[in-house]
């Protein structure tokens, strides 16, 4: 079966074909980088208009990378929730226009649950259940898996998500947006003890995250308790100190948010752990997960680094389980927000 997906959630406007919920065909994302970077985040107006603009040629190029027309598609699959609510529109408008006129099912599909997905497109089947760390630039949640279509939140960010944390210090570090990327990319010449920064473990039981102090506190180191925004773009920093705090930055983060999954595995004598997400994609953060859990015996399915970023063959690959049990949406269902 070929899933034609559809994923425009935040600022990413991309479209896939995935058969049998396993073989990626096509797999296009058109990513407004360039758009949003001089805002130092993105900015929902813009990305709406984007999505308008970009989402019938990357549909086309979808098809186009696949060698298929719309007569070979069987399903079409799109993002519900969660996300920016005028890029969500798009999608799902563009996604019912589709199954309307060629009398396709629609799937409905939930983001976060999309990039949960990701571990199963890296060809590896991973343990269940499993824990499952989804780190994004909306989101950082903990989920325990029974399969592609269950999962229930064991714990989630009381505040900042990981990867919006990440882009914030890259904007005071002056690394640009994305800061993801960008912080892995310098923190490879810091040292990561340089800076000492808190560890939100919050109650040490408990399974949510708190990322707003660490990014307070990094903004403290760089510019004092009282900095305003004329402080915050005349700084200079030496390239070693900004190497110092995104590697100081990066093990703040990275070190809560193994150690909590772990936690979670822990507590919940789970098989098995799965990364996924935007943040997902970092070096540090995959080795240390690996590490924390090697001692439990757990194996780890990690995302390939390529699909942890927002992309649509994770929408059409979960899509082709959520069809198989009849879960099929009308053309009256709502994104939300
Ligand atoms: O999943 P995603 O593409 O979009 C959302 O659903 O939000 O995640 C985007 C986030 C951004 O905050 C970006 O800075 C972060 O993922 N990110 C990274 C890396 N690559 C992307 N964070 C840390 N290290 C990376 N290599
Ligand atoms: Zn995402």
């Amino acid at each position: 079966m070929r899933i034609l997906g559809i994923e425009s959630s935040c600022d990413d406007t991309a479209c896939a074909v995935v058969e049998d919920g396993e073989r990626i065909l096509s797999n296009v994302v058109s990513s407004q980088d360039k758009l949003h970077e001089r805002f130092g985040g993105i900015v929902p107006e813009i990305a709406c208009r984007a999505h308008i603009e970009n989402i019938l040629p990357v549909m086309q190029q979808a098809l186009d990378d696949a060698g298929l027309d719309f007569s070979a598609v069987d399903a079409v699959a799109v993002t519900m929730t969660p996300g920016l609510i005028g890029a969500l529109l798009v999608g799902l408008a563009s996604a019912k226009a589709v199954s309307w006129a060629l009398d396709l099912p629609l799937i409905a599909v939930n983001h976060l649950e999309a990039h949960v997905y990701g571990a199963w497109l890296s060809g590896e089947e991973p343990a269940l259940p499993a824990v499952s760390l989804v780190a994004s630039g909306g989101h950082t949640v903990l989920y325990l898996t029974e399969g592609p279509l269950s999962h229930r939140v064991l714990g989630s960010t009381t505040d900042d998500a990981a990867g919006e944390a990440f882009d914030k210090v890259a904007n005071v570090l002056k690394l640009g947006f994305p800061g993801g990327p960008a912080i892995e990319r310098a923190a490879r010449s810091g040292d990561p003890e340089a800076v000492r920064l808190p560890r939100a473990w919050l109650d040490r039981d408990t399974l949510d995250f708190s990322f707003s102090g660490v990014k307070t506190a990094v903004l403290y180191h760089c510019l004092g308790q009282n900095a305003s925004r004329r402080d915050m773009e005349r700084a200079a920093y030496t390239p070693q100190f900004v190497a110092d705090v995104a590697a100081s930055f990066q093990e703040a983060v990275v070190e809560v948010l193994a150690g909590k999954t772990r936690l979670a595995a822990e507590k919940t004598g789970a098989s098995g752990v799965i990364l996924g997400g935007g943040v997902g994609a970092n070096n540090a953060l995959r080795q240390r997960l690996l590490s924390e859990l090697s001692p439990l015996g757990l194996p780890v399915v990690l995302t390939p680094p390529e699909l942890c970023g927002d992309n649509a063959a994770m929408v059409a690959g979960l899509a082709y389980h959520l069809h198989a049990a009849g879960r099929t949406a009308p053309l009256s269902v709502e994104a939300r927000p």
